[in-house]
């Protein structure tokens, strides 16, 4: 295949946070292409087939709402999708490996593997395959061999093309990218394949916003991106810490540094850490390549971010505690927000799961409100981090409002930046609590200075 391919149907292995969302946006902007997303997980699939979406994103409704049932489809039929496609998207989790080899750090590639052999069994002439998923480097040619060794008569391109949304902002992302980036094999047949990518993207997204490049600078770029990303907010964490000491005020210090065009001012608002799905998983996996290429100085330095970020979430959990008078054993603590950032229900890494486990684990009762994020998850998220049920029974309370959630507590802790927290009833919540009453702004994003005058006592990261 030296010719671009026509592309008349998608098939999209994985209906995740990446893939779910990235399909509908194809699909409402590509009438004429068959986008079929699919899962092996029923109830998600029925999920994305209902009124009420797995994924929470703004404006996600409305576009899948457009195309679903016209040329977007959520099935769990795996294997006729692969077969009928020109083009499969492979956008299956890779979280980092839990167990064995590079446990802790390197990616699992489980799912990757399974797509790969499915893919091979089902496909009965020349297809396009796409990574969407972040990958270590190299994993093209993981996915190659598997294809090449178990298929007789598929003739596959392998493509690399990471996706950059981020979430909460997906919508927007996908509607109109900073950039595409599709990376390829540098022969004939890699760069009709490339085209043939392209020429879907160019449907909405101007030419010149989308990059092709070869497959491994694909693969690597997504890695890198997203270390240089948290990379900022490590070090702005860390300037926070150095703020509280000296009496500096860190969004002072960022809104100054921001303003030089070289520094730029996105991405440089302190917090009580990072989380979500990508940046220390990346990281982590980073981190591993280089060691594998015997790179430790390099490996050292990327790892400096993660350690930053775990010492951030732990200064802020042992802040409440020496604030409440060194211990919080029987307190209720008043919980604003699990997410990872607002405007999702994804709790992956969120800087929430680890500092209510230390407040458990410290003995303290916990009234927690978060928009979005269903209880399930919670507990779910906590058992992962050793919190046994017994004690989520014991010391977790959920509640329907950020209201209820600091009834009677000594302190309540904002740990999501969720909009609806800016505008609390802060005299009814203050007349509620324990005095002295106490709040943590683990994302500044409270008026301090009105809180203080109503008789709060506040700590906010990076405020001396
Ligand atoms: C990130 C990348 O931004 C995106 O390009 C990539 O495709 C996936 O990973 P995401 O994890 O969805 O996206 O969210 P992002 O907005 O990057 O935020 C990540 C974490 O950093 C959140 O916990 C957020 O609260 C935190 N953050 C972000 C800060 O603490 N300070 C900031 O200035 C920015
Ligand atoms: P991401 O944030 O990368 O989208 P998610 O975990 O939200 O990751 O989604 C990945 C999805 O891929 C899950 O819903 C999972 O069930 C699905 N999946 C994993 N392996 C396969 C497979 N072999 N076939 C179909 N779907 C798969």
């Amino acid at each position: 295949m030296t010719t671009p391919t026509d592309v008349k149907r998608i098939c999209c292995i994985g209906a995740g946070y990446v893939g779910g969302p990235t399909m509908a946006m194809i699909a409402a902007k590509c009438p004429d292409i068959r986008v079929d997303v699919c899962d092996i997980n029923q109830p998600r699939i029925d999920a994305w087939n209902s009124d009420e979406l797995p994924v929470y994103e703004p404006g996600l409704d409305e576009v899948v709402a457009g195309a679903r049932g016209k040329n977007l489809f959520f099935t769990t039929a795996v294997e006729e999708s692969i077969a009928a496609a020109d083009l499969i998207f492979v956008s299956v989790g890779t979280p980092t490996k839990s167990y064995g080899i590079g446990a802790g750090r390197a990616a699992d590639l489980c799912y990757i593997e399974s797509a790969a052999r499915m893919i091979a069994e089902n496909a009965n002439g020349p297809k396009i395959i796409v990574e969407k998923s972040t990958i270590p480097v190299r994993t093209a040619e993981a996915i190659r061999t598997i294809l090449a060794a178990n298929s007789e008569n598929g003739q596959f391109q392998v493509l690399s093309n990471p996706e950059f949304l981020a979430e909460g902002t997906a919508v927007e992302d996908l509607e109109a990218p900073d950039r595409i980036l599709i990376g390829g094999e540098r022969t004939p047949e890699g760069d009709a394949a490339v085209e043939s990518l392209v020429r879907v993207y160019a449907n909405w997204v101007p030419r010149e916003r989308i990059l092709t490049t070869n497959l491994w600078s694909s693969e690597l770029s997504k890695l890198v991106a997203n270390a240089f990303l948290a990379q900022r907010i490590s070090s702005i964490n860390a300037i926070s810490a150095l703020c509280e000491e000296t009496g500096a005020d860190v969004d002072e210090v960022a809104r100054a540094i921001g303003s030089d065009s070289r520094i730029g001012p996105k991405f440089l608002k302190a917090s009580v850490g990072f989380g979500g799905s990508c940046f220390q998983k990346d990281i982590l996996n980073l981190v591993y390549l280089c060691d594998h290429f015997g790179l430790p100085e390099v490996a050292k330095y990327w790892n400096s971010v993660v350690t930053m970020n775990d010492w951030q979430k732990e200064r802020f959990s042992t802040r409440i505690v020496k604030t409440l008078f060194n211990t919080v054993r029987g307190k209720r603590i008043g919980v604003l927000g699990f997410a990872f950032k607002k405007d999702t229900n994804d709790t992956r890494e969120s800087a929430a799961i680890y500092v209510c486990r230390d407040l458990l684990l410290e003995g303290a009762n916990i009234a927690l409100y978060d928009p979005k994020v269903p209880v399930s998850t919670i507990r779910a998220d906590l058992n992962y981090v050793g919190i046994s049920d017994e004690v989520i029974d014991k010391q977790l309370t959920i509640c329907d409002s950020a209201v209820e959630a600091t009834k009677a507590a000594h302190g309540v802790a904002v740990l999501t930046e969720w909009d609806e927290f800016k505008t609390l009833d802060f005299d009814t919540i203050y007349d509620n609590m324990f005095k002295p009453a106490f709040v943590f702004d683990g994302r500044n994003i409270l008026p301090h200075d009105e809180l203080r005058a109503k008789g709060f006592e506040v700590y906010a990261i990076g405020k001396g």
